[in-house]
């Protein structure tokens, strides 16, 4: 009898566990000679001037004896960014940019006009950080410029003025006056973003007046810099406004649009964001939901473009996108100042792994904005500057910049809440090394995950993980390493096959050696 009813625990046992037991996800990652480069664009930034991104964030003025600069910009930030290898900087907004007129931020500074910046708090701006001191700021830290010109309220000769001033090498009444003000070779800016939102704060205009005023833009943009061909990037779409692409697709003919882009930040509800730091597991899953939806956006703006541009000649770029909450109230001049905790790091893994497995047309983003606003990467306070969770997301990420994409399937993804809990993106570089990032959302539970990496022939593998007890757990001026990548032991490599447990609300950066 006691045999037989420890026969029957035992059994019973057995079962429990192995039907609690949760299946590993099955992934597979296989080579195409066809893939395409995920261009290190993907990585960009954007500084907007906007609360305390520029000026009590990266820029404290060239007389600042208490915090160490280099003409006037942080260098703890400096040597952040550095260490991001930051591909390309956006510049002057956003909103701030249809605004703006540059000729007012370049010369002596006790000369130049103050203005009032409308957008953002009505601050005043006295356009002390202008044209020379963002570009000499992208030389420093070795990063491609992203001008974005005012056409809602500036006019084409003043965009074709910029375009001379900053590239232009021969003789011109704006290279002369370049030199003038202290700068006697010109920085040859490639990116150029013809008007912002120029559905909304950079104008309200439909997407076919807008179209024409474009078409206007940009015949006289190229022309003025000898070598250097100037990238024109037309104002694109929100979220899933495809009206907006497919008119600009149409409307425009593609010799005068390298790019159009697209913005799209996870925001649940517009007027009322929830909290940076103390939201719950409800308020976690809609931002969850939302952000999941760049998938959705991109692959449909993408399936539009191909449409009418099958041979890839205009570029999908994402110049907007990040978590967006409400502004941190108690900070002074905190316009959209927000915190950044595990829930950034999920949104910012799934939204990259995004971004690189559509890499064929996505070839440039800009997750905003890098300091003390948005998804920044960088929180500032005083003389005390903080990485942010984000920030190491774009740190174990940069191992995918300029890599030979390799294609992933994911088999029966599980769900959290109806949503997909597993993200993936993987590829290869040049110097023999293969990298795939995941990502798993579900709040609580930890997910086996099996990788067939058949005919890839991968050795030695390790990894970096990124996680904290809680969702809500965040980088402070008190705690600043609380969120901070560790190292990752747990894959185990066998024969054709990785697997791993990753888990609840984590990322997972594994390398490995190819053959
Ligand atoms: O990032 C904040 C604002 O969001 C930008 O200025 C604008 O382009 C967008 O609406």
């Amino acid at each position: 009898m006691k045999i037989l009813k420890y026969v029957t625990i035992t059994t019973a046992f057995f079962f429990i566990t192995f039907s609690n037991a949760q299946s590993s996800i099955k992934v597979s990652l296989m080579e195409d000679a066809e893939a395409p480069i995920v261009s290190k664009h993907i990585y960009g930034h954007f500084a907007e001037h906007l609360g305390r991104c520029i000026y009590e964030g990266l820029y404290v003025g060239e007389e600042n004896k208490l915090i160490p600069n280099t003409a006037g910009v942080r260098n703890d930030i400096i040597e952040a960014l550095k260490e991001l290898d930051i591909p390309n900087l956006r510049w002057p907004g956003g909103c701030f940019a249809d605004t703006y007129h540059w000729k007012d931020g370049v010369g002596p500074k006790e000369d130049r006009p103050t203005m009032v910046n409308r957008w953002w708090g009505g601050t005043t701006e006295d356009n002390s950080f202008g044209t020379h001191n963002f570009l000499n700021l992208c030389e420093v830290l070795g990063a491609e410029p992203y001008l974005s010109a005012n056409v809602g309220s500036g006019t084409v000769q003043e965009l074709i003025d910029w375009v001379q001033y900053t590239n232009h090498d021969g003789i011109s009444p704006m290279a002369d006056w370049r030199r003038e003000n202290g700068r006697e070779e010109p920085w040859k800016v490639k990116y150029w973003g013809v008007g912002n939102e120029t559905w909304g704060c950079g104008g309200n205009m439909t997407a076919e007046y807008y179209a024409d005023i474009y078409r206007q833009y940009a015949t006289f943009m190229p022309g003025w810099s000898g070598e250097t061909e100037v990238y024109r990037i037309a104002s694109g779409a929100s979220e899933d406004d495809y009206h907006w692409t497919e008119t600009l697709m149409k409307n425009v003919p593609h010799e005068l649009m390298e790019a159009v882009a697209l913005h799209d930040y996870a925001v649940f509800d517009w007027s009322d964001k929830g909290p940076s730091v103390n939201f719950d597991e409800e308020v976690y899953f809609k931002s969850m939901e939302q952000a999941l939806k760049m998938e959705e956006y991109v692959t449909k703006h993408i399936e539009i473009m191909d449409k009418y541009d099958p041979e890839g000649n205009v570029d999908l770029l994402v110049d907007e996108w990040g978590g967006w909450y409400d502004a941190e109230e108690e900070v002074k001049n905190g316009v959209l100042f927000q915190q950044n905790t595990i829930r950034d790091v999920m949104i910012a893994g799934t939204v990259l792994n995004t971004f690189n497995n559509h890499a064929r047309r996505v070839k440039m983003a800009n997750l905003a904005q890098m300091v003390n606003v948005l998804q920044a990467v960088i929180l500032t306070d005083e003389e005390k500057m903080i990485k942010t969770p984000t920030y190491h997301v774009m740190h174990m990420y940069k191992v995918h910049h300029d890599a030979k994409l390799v294609p992933s399937t994911i088999k029966e993804n599980p769900q959290y809440r109806g949503l997909p809990v597993l993200s993936v993106s993987a590829s290869k570089d040049e110097t023999g090394k293969i990298h795939i990032s995941l990502v798993n959302i579900d709040p609580e539970k930890d997910m086996p995950v099996e990788f067939d990496i058949a005919g890839l022939g991968i050795k030695n593998i390790k990894g970096q993980l990124l996680t904290s007890d809680k969702l809500q757990d965040h980088n402070s001026f008190d705690e600043p390493e609380k969120v901070t990548p560790k190292e990752f032991k747990g894959a185990k490599l066998k024969k054709d096959k990785i697997s791993l447990t990753i888990p609840a609300h984590s990322l997972i950066v594994l390398q490995g050696e190819y053959k």
